[in-house]
């Protein structure tokens, strides 16, 4: 099992999570983070940090963020597979999450 970012943290990032994650399995793209899923130890210490709930487990995932699934796990083909994901989908479903600098 592991921990999944999902739609939230697109152009948001607060990264209040990767000061609490233990193994350092968050890593930071250019408009996202994701977790490295073969670093996860489902310690849970991140999910309640994230200020905009952006985090969940795997195994209790909401249907409508299962692609995020996917974009997550794409950090196992190398930083530069995840980015290509996250604008694909923000674009599909225009994200507008404010930039956190004007939040
Ligand atoms: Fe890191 Fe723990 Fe969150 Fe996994 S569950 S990403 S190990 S803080
Ligand atoms: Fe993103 Fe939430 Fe972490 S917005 S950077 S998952 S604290």
């Amino acid at each position: 099992m592991t921990f999944v970012v999902t739609e939230a943290c697109i152009k948001c990032k607060y990264t209040d999570c990767v000061e609490v994650c233990p193994v350092d399995c968050f890593h930071e793209g250019p408009n996202f983070l994701v977790i490295d899923p073969d670093e996860c130890i489902d310690c849970t210490l991140c999910e309640p940090e994230c200020p905009v709930e952006a985090i969940f487990p795997e195994d209790a995932l909401p249907d409508k963020w299962e692609p995020f699934v996917k974009i997550n796990y794409a950090y196992s083909e190398g930083p530069e597979a995840v980015n290509p994901l996250v604008d694909a989908y923000a674009t599909e479903h225009n994200v507008q999450n404010p930039p956190l600098d004007s939040a």
